[in-house]
Protein backbone atom coordinates (compact mmCIF):
# COMPACT_ATOMS: atom_id res chain seq x y z
CA UNK A 1 0.00 0.00 0.00
CA UNK A 2 1.11 4.21 0.03
CA UNK A 3 1.63 3.53 3.40
CA UNK A 4 5.46 2.37 5.14
CA UNK A 5 4.20 2.64 8.85
CA UNK A 6 0.71 1.22 8.92
CA UNK A 7 -1.22 -1.72 6.80
CA UNK A 8 -5.16 -0.78 5.51
CA UNK A 9 -7.50 -3.48 4.34
CA UNK A 10 -11.11 -3.53 3.59
CA UNK A 11 -13.47 -6.46 4.85
CA UNK A 12 -17.14 -5.46 3.44
CA UNK A 13 -17.69 -2.44 5.23
CA UNK A 14 -15.54 -3.03 7.90
CA UNK A 15 -12.01 -1.55 7.50
CA UNK A 16 -9.08 -2.63 9.40
CA UNK A 17 -5.86 0.01 10.27
CA UNK A 18 -2.82 -2.27 11.73
CA UNK A 19 -0.12 0.08 13.00
CA UNK A 20 3.19 -1.90 11.70
CA UNK A 21 6.19 -1.34 13.66
CA UNK A 22 6.42 -4.24 15.96
CA UNK A 23 9.59 -3.95 16.45
CA UNK A 24 9.16 -1.12 18.13
CA UNK A 25 6.26 -2.13 19.39
CA UNK A 26 4.37 -0.14 17.54
CA UNK A 27 5.51 2.67 18.78
CA UNK A 28 3.58 6.16 17.86
CA UNK A 29 6.62 8.27 15.89
CA UNK A 30 5.01 11.57 14.12
CA UNK A 31 4.96 9.47 10.82
CA UNK A 32 3.00 6.40 12.81
CA UNK A 33 0.56 9.33 13.69
CA UNK A 34 0.64 11.00 10.00
CA UNK A 35 -0.50 7.60 8.21
CA UNK A 36 -2.62 6.50 10.76
CA UNK A 37 -4.78 10.25 10.68
CA UNK A 38 -4.66 10.19 7.00
CA UNK A 39 -6.39 7.22 6.48
CA UNK A 40 -8.50 7.15 9.33
CA UNK A 41 -9.91 10.27 7.52
CA UNK A 42 -9.58 9.06 4.06
CA UNK A 43 -11.44 5.90 5.44
CA UNK A 44 -14.00 8.33 7.14
CA UNK A 45 -14.99 9.97 3.48
CA UNK A 46 -15.61 6.68 2.38
CA UNK A 47 -19.49 5.62 1.95
CA UNK A 48 -18.83 2.20 2.07
CA UNK A 49 -16.76 2.15 5.02
CA UNK A 50 -19.05 1.63 8.02
CA UNK A 51 -16.35 1.03 10.82
CA UNK A 52 -13.01 1.09 11.34
CA UNK A 53 -10.93 -1.36 13.33
CA UNK A 54 -7.23 -0.47 14.68
CA UNK A 55 -5.07 -3.05 15.72
CA UNK A 56 -1.45 -3.12 16.43
CA UNK A 57 1.02 -6.12 14.59
CA UNK A 58 2.73 -8.51 16.51
CA UNK A 59 0.65 -9.53 19.54
CA UNK A 60 2.76 -7.87 21.81
CA UNK A 61 1.49 -4.17 21.90
CA UNK A 62 -1.14 -2.70 20.49
CA UNK A 63 1.52 0.60 20.79
CA UNK A 64 3.88 0.95 24.08
CA UNK A 65 3.55 4.87 23.42
CA UNK A 66 4.67 7.61 21.72
CA UNK A 67 8.67 7.45 19.89
CA UNK A 68 10.38 7.74 23.10
CA UNK A 69 13.98 8.09 20.87
CA UNK A 70 12.37 10.63 18.42
CA UNK A 71 10.97 12.84 21.67
CA UNK A 72 14.69 12.55 23.39
CA UNK A 73 16.07 15.64 21.63
CA UNK A 74 13.47 17.96 21.45
CA UNK A 75 13.29 21.05 23.33
CA UNK A 76 10.51 23.41 23.65
CA UNK A 77 9.95 25.11 20.42
CA UNK A 78 10.34 22.41 18.31
CA UNK A 79 7.64 20.92 20.44
CA UNK A 80 5.26 23.40 20.83
CA UNK A 81 5.93 25.32 17.11
CA UNK A 82 5.48 21.42 15.60
CA UNK A 83 2.66 21.19 17.71
CA UNK A 84 3.66 18.34 18.59
CA UNK A 85 0.60 15.37 18.93
CA UNK A 86 -2.23 18.01 17.83
CA UNK A 87 -3.01 15.52 14.30
CA UNK A 88 -4.34 12.67 17.03
CA UNK A 89 -7.05 15.01 17.86
CA UNK A 90 -9.06 14.55 14.24
CA UNK A 91 -8.85 11.05 15.01
CA UNK A 92 -11.10 11.52 17.51
CA UNK A 93 -13.22 14.11 15.32
CA UNK A 94 -13.73 10.94 12.87
CA UNK A 95 -17.53 10.14 12.37
CA UNK A 96 -17.11 6.82 11.15
CA UNK A 97 -17.24 4.00 14.83
CA UNK A 98 -13.66 2.52 15.84
CA UNK A 99 -13.22 0.16 17.34
CA UNK A 100 -9.43 -0.18 19.08
CA UNK A 101 -8.57 -4.30 18.83
CA UNK A 102 -5.71 -4.35 22.06
CA UNK A 103 -3.47 -7.07 22.32
CA UNK A 104 -0.62 -6.65 25.15
CA UNK A 105 0.33 -3.18 26.01
CA UNK A 106 -1.66 -0.09 25.30
CA UNK A 107 0.83 2.43 27.40
CA UNK A 108 1.25 6.13 27.01
CA UNK A 109 0.51 7.32 23.51
CA UNK A 110 -0.80 3.54 23.19
CA UNK A 111 -3.20 3.80 25.96
CA UNK A 112 -4.35 7.56 24.48
CA UNK A 113 -5.31 5.98 21.15
CA UNK A 114 -7.10 3.18 22.49
CA UNK A 115 -8.92 5.98 24.33
CA UNK A 116 -9.40 8.15 21.15
CA UNK A 117 -11.58 5.01 19.54
CA UNK A 118 -15.14 4.31 20.70
CA UNK A 119 -14.92 0.62 21.34
CA UNK A 120 -12.45 -1.25 23.29
CA UNK A 121 -12.06 -4.59 22.67
CA UNK A 122 -9.00 -6.21 25.13
CA UNK A 123 -7.03 -9.12 25.41
CA UNK A 124 -7.55 -10.93 28.79
CA UNK A 125 -3.48 -10.21 28.81
CA UNK A 126 -3.91 -6.50 27.74
CA UNK A 127 -1.68 -3.69 29.42
CA UNK A 128 -3.15 -0.39 30.54
CA UNK A 129 -1.34 2.67 31.49
CA UNK A 130 0.02 6.45 31.27
CA UNK A 131 3.35 5.98 32.82
CA UNK A 132 4.94 9.37 31.10
CA UNK A 133 5.94 10.42 34.87
CA UNK A 134 8.87 7.44 34.47
CA UNK A 135 10.31 8.88 31.56
CA UNK A 136 9.81 12.81 33.61
CA UNK A 137 7.21 14.19 31.08
CA UNK A 138 3.53 13.70 31.47
CA UNK A 139 0.57 12.20 28.76
CA UNK A 140 0.39 14.23 25.74
CA UNK A 141 -2.18 12.98 23.20
CA UNK A 142 -5.28 13.29 25.88
CA UNK A 143 -4.61 10.72 28.45
CA UNK A 144 -4.82 12.84 31.28
CA UNK A 145 -8.44 14.10 30.59
CA UNK A 146 -9.88 11.17 28.62
CA UNK A 147 -8.48 8.35 31.34
CA UNK A 148 -9.99 10.57 34.04
CA UNK A 149 -13.48 10.63 32.52
CA UNK A 150 -13.24 7.11 31.87
CA UNK A 151 -12.22 5.55 34.44
CA UNK A 152 -12.38 8.78 37.06
CA UNK A 153 -9.95 10.59 39.48
CA UNK A 154 -9.07 8.00 41.64
CA UNK A 155 -7.49 5.63 39.09
CA UNK A 156 -6.54 8.45 36.83
CA UNK A 157 -4.44 10.05 39.64
CA UNK A 158 -3.01 6.43 40.54
CA UNK A 159 -1.93 5.90 36.68
CA UNK A 160 -0.67 9.29 35.91
CA UNK A 161 1.57 9.89 38.94
CA UNK A 162 2.43 6.36 40.02
CA UNK A 163 2.88 4.87 35.94
CA UNK A 164 1.80 1.77 37.37
CA UNK A 165 -0.30 -0.37 34.77
CA UNK A 166 -3.50 -1.89 35.07
CA UNK A 167 -4.55 -5.47 33.70
CA UNK A 168 -7.31 -5.84 31.09
CA UNK A 169 -9.70 -6.78 34.32
CA UNK A 170 -9.44 -3.93 36.29
CA UNK A 171 -9.29 -1.96 33.32
CA UNK A 172 -13.16 -3.16 32.49
CA UNK A 173 -13.85 -2.52 35.74
CA UNK A 174 -13.10 0.59 35.88
CA UNK A 175 -14.51 1.41 32.49
CA UNK A 176 -11.81 1.76 30.22
CA UNK A 177 -12.45 -1.52 27.86
CA UNK A 178 -15.81 -2.53 26.24
CA UNK A 179 -14.87 -6.11 26.05
CA UNK A 180 -12.27 -9.04 27.22
CA UNK A 181 -11.78 -11.70 25.21
CA UNK A 182 -9.24 -14.46 25.36
CA UNK A 183 -5.63 -12.94 23.19
CA UNK A 184 -6.48 -15.34 20.20
CA UNK A 185 -10.04 -13.95 19.62
CA UNK A 186 -9.29 -9.87 19.77
CA UNK A 187 -9.43 -9.53 16.15
CA UNK A 188 -12.12 -11.76 15.31
CA UNK A 189 -14.50 -10.08 18.14
CA UNK A 190 -13.31 -6.60 17.12
CA UNK A 191 -13.91 -7.53 13.42
CA UNK A 192 -17.11 -9.25 14.14
CA UNK A 193 -18.37 -5.89 16.54
CA UNK A 194 -17.29 -3.48 13.52
CA UNK A 195 -19.26 -5.95 11.34
CA UNK A 196 -22.03 -5.78 13.35
CA UNK A 197 -22.14 -1.63 13.33
CA UNK A 198 -20.99 -1.39 10.03
CA UNK A 199 -24.33 -3.37 9.05
CA UNK A 200 -26.13 -0.15 11.22
CA UNK A 201 -27.46 2.48 9.37
CA UNK A 202 -24.31 4.72 8.73
CA UNK A 203 -25.94 8.02 9.26
CA UNK A 204 -27.70 6.89 12.66
CA UNK A 205 -24.67 5.22 13.72
CA UNK A 206 -22.95 8.53 13.33
CA UNK A 207 -25.25 10.95 15.17
CA UNK A 208 -25.65 7.79 18.41
CA UNK A 209 -21.85 8.42 18.63
CA UNK A 210 -22.22 11.93 18.10
CA UNK A 211 -25.28 11.77 21.05
CA UNK A 212 -22.24 9.66 23.24
CA UNK A 213 -19.98 11.96 22.51
CA UNK A 214 -21.82 14.52 23.11
CA UNK A 215 -21.85 13.58 26.90
CA UNK A 216 -18.08 14.52 27.30
CA UNK A 217 -19.01 17.98 26.25
CA UNK A 218 -21.91 19.60 27.95
CA UNK A 219 -23.63 19.68 30.49
CA UNK A 220 -26.67 16.95 31.05
CA UNK A 221 -29.77 19.66 29.99
CA UNK A 222 -27.94 20.33 27.11
CA UNK A 223 -27.18 16.89 26.27
CA UNK A 224 -30.42 15.26 26.86
CA UNK A 225 -31.77 18.47 24.09
CA UNK A 226 -29.01 17.40 21.58
CA UNK A 227 -30.05 13.82 21.92
CA UNK A 228 -33.75 14.34 21.50
CA UNK A 229 -32.99 16.60 18.32
CA UNK A 230 -31.15 13.50 16.82
CA UNK A 231 -33.95 11.31 17.56
CA UNK A 232 -36.39 13.51 16.05
CA UNK A 233 -33.65 13.62 12.92
CA UNK A 234 -33.45 10.39 12.30
CA UNK A 235 -36.95 10.10 11.40
CA UNK A 236 -35.76 11.59 8.14
CA UNK A 237 -33.69 9.06 7.28
CA UNK A 238 -35.43 5.91 5.20
CA UNK A 239 -33.41 3.49 7.52
CA UNK A 240 -35.76 4.86 10.18
CA UNK A 241 -38.59 3.49 8.20
CA UNK A 242 -37.08 0.30 6.67
CA UNK A 243 -35.46 -0.54 10.45
CA UNK A 244 -39.20 -0.35 12.11
CA UNK A 245 -41.05 -1.99 9.12
CA UNK A 246 -38.44 -4.96 9.04
CA UNK A 247 -39.33 -5.29 13.04
CA UNK A 248 -43.05 -4.81 12.15
CA UNK A 249 -42.73 -7.76 9.17
CA UNK A 250 -40.45 -9.58 11.80
CA UNK A 251 -37.24 -9.89 9.09
CA UNK A 252 -33.72 -8.49 9.57
CA UNK A 253 -33.46 -4.96 8.37
CA UNK A 254 -31.50 -4.19 5.31
CA UNK A 255 -30.14 -0.09 5.81
CA UNK A 256 -29.40 1.38 2.69
CA UNK A 257 -27.38 4.19 4.88
CA UNK A 258 -29.35 6.76 3.71
C1 LIG B 1 10.33 3.98 21.15
C2 LIG B 1 10.13 1.84 21.96
C3 LIG B 1 9.03 2.24 22.78
C4 LIG B 1 8.62 3.61 22.73
C5 LIG B 1 9.39 0.15 23.10
N1 LIG B 1 10.30 0.54 22.20
N2 LIG B 1 8.62 1.17 23.48
N3 LIG B 1 10.75 2.71 21.16
N4 LIG B 1 9.30 4.42 21.90
N5 LIG B 1 7.58 4.06 23.44
C6 LIG B 1 11.33 -0.27 21.55
C7 LIG B 1 12.46 -0.60 22.50
O1 LIG B 1 13.38 0.47 22.57
C8 LIG B 1 13.05 -1.82 21.85
O2 LIG B 1 13.84 -1.41 20.75
C9 LIG B 1 11.83 -2.52 21.27
O3 LIG B 1 10.81 -1.52 21.18
C10 LIG B 1 11.32 -3.62 22.18
O4 LIG B 1 11.08 -3.09 23.48
P1 LIG B 1 11.74 -3.71 24.80
O5 LIG B 1 11.78 -2.66 25.82
O6 LIG B 1 13.00 -4.43 24.48
O7 LIG B 1 10.63 -4.81 25.16
P2 LIG B 1 10.30 -5.38 26.63
O8 LIG B 1 11.56 -5.61 27.40
O9 LIG B 1 9.36 -6.50 26.39
O10 LIG B 1 9.50 -4.21 27.37
C11 LIG B 1 8.25 -3.76 26.87
C12 LIG B 1 7.86 -2.41 27.56
C13 LIG B 1 9.00 -1.40 27.34
C14 LIG B 1 7.60 -2.64 29.04
C15 LIG B 1 6.55 -1.94 26.90
O11 LIG B 1 9.34 -1.38 25.96
C16 LIG B 1 8.64 -0.01 27.76
O12 LIG B 1 8.60 0.33 28.94
N6 LIG B 1 8.41 0.87 26.78
C17 LIG B 1 8.11 2.26 27.04
C18 LIG B 1 6.70 2.41 27.57
C19 LIG B 1 6.40 3.87 27.84
O13 LIG B 1 7.00 4.51 28.71
N7 LIG B 1 5.47 4.42 27.08
C20 LIG B 1 5.10 5.80 27.20
C21 LIG B 1 5.88 6.55 26.21
S1 LIG B 1 5.65 8.26 26.34
P3 LIG B 1 15.33 -2.01 20.52
O14 LIG B 1 15.83 -1.20 19.37
O15 LIG B 1 16.06 -1.80 21.80
O16 LIG B 1 15.07 -3.44 20.20
C22 LIG B 1 4.18 8.57 25.60
C23 LIG B 1 3.61 9.94 25.61
C24 LIG B 1 4.62 10.94 25.88
O17 LIG B 1 3.55 7.74 25.08
C25 LIG B 1 4.01 12.28 25.93
C26 LIG B 1 5.06 13.29 26.15
C27 LIG B 1 4.86 14.56 25.39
Amino acid sequence: GPYRTILVERRGRTALLTLNRPEALNALSLEVMRETVEAAEALDRDPDVGCVVITGSGGKAFAAGADIKEMQPRDYMDMYLSDWFAAWDRLGRLRTPTVAAVRGYALGGGCELAMLCDLVVAADTAVFGQPEIRLGVIPGIGGSQRLTRAVGKAKAMDLCLTGRTMDAREAERAGLVSRIVPDADVLTEALAAADTIAGMSAPVAMMAKEAVNRAFETTLAEGVLFERRLFHAVFATADQKEGMRAFAEKRPAEFRHR
